[in-house]
């Protein structure tokens, strides 16, 4: 009952209730707006790499009454413990399609990493159960189309790790955004910036590769797939389409300790239009950290930060543009700087928040909530498979354009007729 008051609140929040009003930016969101008091049914998980993510998934998943978390399965003994502590009860296994053949389990989530989602994740669908994979859902693009071409072929509900798709900020951003509040979008800039060598200790030498998987590219691919996954989504979902090609440039420049994935990167996507989304990454210095920068012809939303901006502020107060004047005359005066010279550095506005106050979760434990509705209920909410597809598909392919210092297209062998699918999966589930 408490679960049910704070998912209503959460719509509340959103100006959703009743209205439906933000199902058109955000369509998933029905996976709650058709949910009254769902039956006793329950779902019966197994957590497949209960390492740092997987644990932090638990975390939420044992407080939801609905779920049971029947079984876990690791290579790693330490994660089996961890994961042991948060479920007492559950089963425990080493090899994956043990866990596969276990009847009480209706559906799992797969937090190992990358390189070994995609054939965990096919495997699960084809003995069919239904399928939670952390992002990036696969290592390559042909891995991504094949394990979405599971889901529609098998019917079987499939959600990703792309939280900000139930942040209460991104949504009621994407609201605003979508209804022309900022005018006209034609830049994003998104960032993710660190002061760290993105290292795990490990205990024993031999087992470097297995904690540092994220810095060696038979296991990843660093940066694009660990943290622009979560950006470029943002991108597509605030402009409503795919970027057309992706260009950039990486290196290791400051971390050079034996990792193989770049310690800094800028990427740009293009858009049909020429509207461009960049995306960079430097592990050297973290002052600007983290943000999505959505620039509309009359304001700029940082949803992040949980803030929106507008083009044209009131005045300053008296004193301060009193200053502001004697300042530019000062200047203006000065022979090197010439008479139209005016401060253009960065906007001092504060801005307003998009929700009344800071959101406590970023959205893991709805994401996650969502899922087990949907396993519940057997239906797919609509585009959200869809969404981290796209998200995955584009992390990959500029890591490719990365590599081979090349502008890329995005392959039309690729790209989803979802509308045909969606008629599909809904006979077929
Ligand atoms: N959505 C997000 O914001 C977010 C945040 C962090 C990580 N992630 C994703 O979660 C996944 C895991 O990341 P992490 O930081 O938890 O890594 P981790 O190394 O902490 O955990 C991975 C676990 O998988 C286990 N494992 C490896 N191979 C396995 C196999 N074949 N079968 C079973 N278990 C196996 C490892 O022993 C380990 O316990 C990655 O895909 C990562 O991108 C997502």
């Amino acid at each position: 009952m408490k679960d049910t008051l704070s998912r209503r609140e959460f719509l509340k929040n959103l100006g959703m209730l009743g209205t439906g009003v933000l199902l058109a930016a955000s369509p998933w969101l029905s996976a709650f707006s058709e949910v009254v008091e769902t039956s006793g049914e329950r779902c019966r998980l197994a957590v497949i790499g209960p390492g740092s993510r997987g644990c932090f998934l638990m975390s939420f998943l044992v407080k939801n009454p609905k779920v049971e978390i029947v079984a876990l399965c690791d290579i790693y003994q330490p994660s089996i413990d961890n994961g042991l502590k948060l479920a007492p009860k559950a089963k425990v296994y080493n090899d994956y399609r043990r866990v596969l053949e276990d009847k009480n389990v209706d559906a799992v989530v797969i937090a190992t990493p990358l390189n070994c989602h995609c054939q965990i994740a096919l495997d699960a669908f084809d003995t069919g159960k239904h399928v939670f994979c952390e992002k990036t859902i696969g290592f390559t693009m042909e891995e991504c189309y094949r394990i979405y071409q599971k889901h529609i072929e098998t019917g079987k509900i499939f959600f990703t790790g792309q939280q900000r798709l139930f942040d209460p900020r991104y949504i009621k951003a994407m609201e605003m955004i979508h209804a022309g509040t900022f005018g006209e979008i034609n830049a994003i800039h998104t960032f993710w910036n660190r002061n760290g060598d993105w290292r795990r200790p490990v205990p024993s030498p031999e087992l470097e590769r297995h904690i540092n998987w994220r810095l060696y590219r038979e296991y990843s691919k660093g940066l694009m797939t660990e943290l622009a996954c979560h950006q470029l989504q943002i991108g597509s979902w605030a402009l409503q389409k795919l970027p057309e090609k992706v260009m950039g440039h990486g290196a290791i420049t400051y971390w050079k300790d034996g990792r193989e994935v770049y310690d800094n990167i800028n990427c740009i996507y293009v858009f049909d239009n020429g509207t461009k989304m960049t995306f960079s990454s430097v592990i050297s210095n973290k002052f600007y950290g983290l943000e999505e920068q959505i620039l509309g012809s009359l304001g700029t939303v940082e949803p992040e930060k949980g803030k929106y901006y507008f083009e044209n502020v009131p005045p300053a107060p008296g004193f301060l543009q009193m200053i502001n004047e004697w300042e530019n005359k000062v200047f203006d005066s000065l022979p090197f700087a010439g008479t139209s010279w005016a401060p253009e550095t960065a906007n001092e506005n504060k801005g307003e928040f998009i929700l009344g106050e800071r959101p406590k979760s970023d959205g893991t434990s709805l994401l996650l909530e969502a899922f087990v509705e949907a396993v519940i209920t057997r239906k797919q909410p609509e585009r959200i498979a869809e969404e981290g597809y796209y998200a995955s598909m584009l992390c990959l392919l500029g890591d490719e354009a990365l590599q081979q210092e090349k502008t890329l297209y995005f392959p039309d062998e690729f790209k989803l007729n979802y509308l045909n699918h969606q008629a599909k999966k809904t006979e077929t589930v």
